[in-house]
């Protein structure tokens, strides 16, 4: 029998008491047993760059675990086989510790860099994170742990966070607040989702039937159970109503009771109790059967892929006169400045902090791969909390004067970047900045290496000529940078984020956090580089932007067919090729974009990338391939996605401002067939029915006016924008409701 068909017999044989229990955890990490009839408790834990199993029932001690870089990390190396491996790693380490659900992956779209989470997110474009987050539960899942895609949905400040409604329109969540939730769950199937702790136009995520049933299992086919976030059940009997199988933490009969109240009431149907706690069911018994007992891990082999991923996810973002790699067969000194060369930052603080098995530190790594012609000088130059005095200034000036050239390490401290908190600034901390500044006035060849999960300001940019953003890169984040340093491994991660110059021209400014319990999401669709394309805005370094060690070209563009019908996909083929000295990877971008949209639309969107591995002059055929969906825009009136026929551009290139490549194609779709016409339809929106036109000069006399194409615009305008119920007003009612009925009757 199938997991379903069990579960569903299960239920048939469960007290109503017993069912009201299994719907709240039984503390914080287990769902609750019921043994009389052999359903067995199943533990969950956080998630998600590495296990977060608590141990002793505090909240900080969990036990030790791989910690792998943060999500910005991992989604700037664009890498999803990376990804899965990862996610196979840590369904290892879940599997050695008994733990059946892996509370992860975070996908929420980035809306401002201050986000306080915006470190456990990947990006802010939907295909990246949706892309990412599919890897990543396929490998999880292909072990048999469970994972539990989150926060769903609009979770996007952290202040205030279990009372401030996110309210935005239909379109927007569709398209840019939606997708990521939507890819990860056709193409993976998560076994559970998270609804999030923030209300959704005033509907609590925990409590949204269009949200939970309408669209994640009606339209998405959704097939787990819904949990929700720790603590964000507002209403239990809602909750059940609305399709959440599993409340966490527990309340004990807090809210239990409450959903036996209303069952007994007859406010909740026993059917709809059942129809919850099936899938909820099925993935315990799916958890149990492909649990492995006594199960290991190997620590070794999953720091190594730590190490890789980290490096993967390197970003290089300025290089100027090829200051790096460092040349390490000259003799030199290096400057190693900066605390974080020691005690590195590599993860954020609240629910995902992991307790690493080991920290490797850039320091250290770097004098194990810098050989003996090397000497490392070493300066502390801040504190733990980013602050500096004049003697840290000092000492840090004096060794990186006396040496060759400067590695400086800087970034956030852990306080300025956590759960529940979103940040204030974009700015480093006034320390690190006054370092930076003063290590350049006497030290040209300057590299500055920055650790941080989201996009920072960088006001010496244009002078310090080096700069890698390294990110929050697990517990081999040390490792990973020593080798980008020195050549070991070609740099070939690309920004999952904008890096905005200013605060003053990010998406939300200065809405952002809200603080009156309403974040209004004015910006719309436009976020991330959306918005950066729509203000014509130069960013500091644009999404999906990153340099390497060597150079690729790219050509032959080959996109068939040129005119494409109805039902056909676009193939889409071009050459990279490597034209360096050095073997590298690159990441192709794909972008599309409308000509000329009847809709206000993105100047372009992402729809496909591939990460492509080149030797020295080699080169590759990248491939890909778009569907309808991939030209669509969300429309409210109709509440689907539309493809207009018309002409669109496919762009490819090395980041969404460095587009080599681009065609042309037509799409010749029938034209979006008409809104049914109601009272509200516009004069001009009979003109143009196939069946209201033939009412259309009858409408126009109605209103008592000349035909609008004779008069001038703005009359023709004031009539043509009228909704035809005013017809009866301003008729003085002798056109009558009864013919405006008769009307809309024969024109449907
Ligand atoms: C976080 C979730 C996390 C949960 C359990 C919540 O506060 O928002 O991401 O999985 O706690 O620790």
């Amino acid at each position: 029998m199938d997991y379903l068909s069990k579960a569903k017999s299960l239920v048939a044989q469960m007290t109503l008491e017993e069912k009201a229990t299994i719907l709240s955890g039984d503390g914080w990490w287990r769902t609750h047993a019921v043994g009389r009839i052999g359903i067995p408790s199943m533990s969950v834990s956080d998630g998600p760059h590495g296990l977060r199993k608590v141990e002793g029932g505090g909240l900080q001690t969990s036990v030790p675990a791989t910690c792998f870089p943060t999500a910005s990390a991992i989604a700037s190396s664009w890498d999803t086989k990376l990804i899965q491996e990862i996610g196979i790693a840590l369904a290892e380490e879940c599997q050695a510790n008994d733990v059946h659900i892996l509370l992860g992956p975070g996908i929420n779209m980035k809306r401002s860099p201050l986000g306080g989470r915006n470190f456990e997110y990947f990006s802010e474009d939907p295909v990246l994170a949706g892309k990412m987050a599919a890897a990543y539960i396929q490998g999880v899942q292909s072990l048999g742990v469970g994972t539990s895609l989150k926060h769903y949905a609009a979770n996007n400040q952290e202040f205030e966070r279990m009372v401030t409604s996110s309210n935005l329109d239909e379109r927007t969540l569709r398209e840019v607040y939606l997708p990521a939730f939507e890819i990860a769950v056709k193409e993976a199937q998560p076994w559970s989702v998270m609804a999030a702790y923030n209300p959704v136009n005033h509907v609590f995520a925990t409590e949204n039937i269009w949200l939970l049933q309408d669209i994640l299992r009606a339209q998405w086919g959704f097939s787990g159970f819904v949990v929700s976030d720790w603590g964000a059940v507002h209403d239990g009997v809602a909750g059940v109503k609305a399709g959440l199988s599993l409340e966490m933490p527990g309340s004990g009969n807090y809210h239990q009771n409450k959903v036996l109240r209303a069952v007994q009431d007859k406010e909740i149907p026993l059917s709809k109790l059942d129809e919850v706690i099936v899938p909820l069911l099925a993935v315990i018994l799916q958890a149990k059967a492909s649990h492995q007992i006594n199960a290991t891990f190997d620590a070794e082999h999953h720091d190594i892929l730590a190490r890789r991923a980290a490096a993967e996810s390197i970003v290089l973002l300025k290089n100027a006169g090829d200051l790096l790699p460092l040349n390490l067969d000259e003799p030199k000194t290096v400057a190693v400045i900066g605390a974080f060369a020691k005690t590195p930052r590599y993860q954020g603080s609240g629910s995902s902090q992991v307790n690493p098995i080991r920290i490797s530190t850039a320091y250290d790594e770097l004098r194990k791969l810098a050989g003996e012609n090397v000497v490392l000088s070493y300066a502390a130059g801040f504190t733990g909390d980013g602050s500096t005095t004049d003697g840290l200034i000092d000492a840090a000036v004096q060794q990186a004067e006396a040496a060759d050239v400067a590695i400086l390490f800087a970034g956030l401290p852990g306080n300025y970047e956590s759960e529940g908190i979103d940040r204030l600034s974009l700015d480093l901390p006034a320390g690190h900045n006054r370092l930076i500044e003063s290590v350049l006035s006497v030290q040209p060849n300057l590299a500055v290496v920055l650790m941080n999960g989201s996009a920072v300001a960088l006001p010496w940019v244009d002078r310090v000529p080096a700069i890698v953003e390294a990110w929050l890169g697990g517990q081999a984040g040390g490792g990973a940078m020593a080798d980008v340093l020195t050549g070991r491994v070609n740099p070939s991660g690309k920004l999952s984020e904008t890096f905005p110059v200013r605060l003053e021209d990010t998406p939300c400014y200065p809405e952002f956090p809200a603080r009156n319990r309403e974040a209004n999401y004015g910006e719309g669709i436009f976020i991330g580089y959306r918005h950066y394309d729509a203000r014509k805005l130069e960013p500091l370094f644009p999404f999906g932007f990153g340099l390497s060690y060597t150079t690729f070209s790219y050509s032959n563009l080959r996109v068939t067919p040129a005119v494409v019908t109805e039902t056909e996909n676009i193939s889409i083929e071009l050459t990279v090729k490597n034209i360096g000295k050095v073997a590298g990877k690159e990441v192709v971008q794909l972008y599309v974009r409308e000509e000329r949209p009847t809709v206000v639309r993105p100047e372009k969107e992402l729809k496909a990338f591939a990460k492509v591995d080149l030797g020295p002059d080699e080169e590759k055929r990248v491939m890909f391939e778009l569907h309808a969906r991939d030209f669509a825009y969300y429309d409210m009136l109709r509440h689907g996605w539309v493809v207009e026929p018309g002409d669109f551009e496919i762009l490819v290139g090395a980041s969404s401002r460095d587009l080599r490549l681009r065609q042309t194609i037509e799409i010749q779709r029938n034209a979006p067939k008409s809104l049914p016409l109601t009272r509200d339809s516009l004069l001009k929106e009979f003109k143009n029915h196939p069946k209201g036109k033939a009412f259309y000069p009858e409408l126009v006399a109605g209103f008592g006016m000349g035909d609008p194409d004779e008069v001038d615009l703005a009359v023709r305008a004031f009539l043509e924008d009228m909704p035809i119920y005013k017809i009866c007003a301003f008729s003085e009612g002798r056109f009558t409701e009864e013919r405006l009925l008769e009307i809309l009757t024969k024109a449907h």
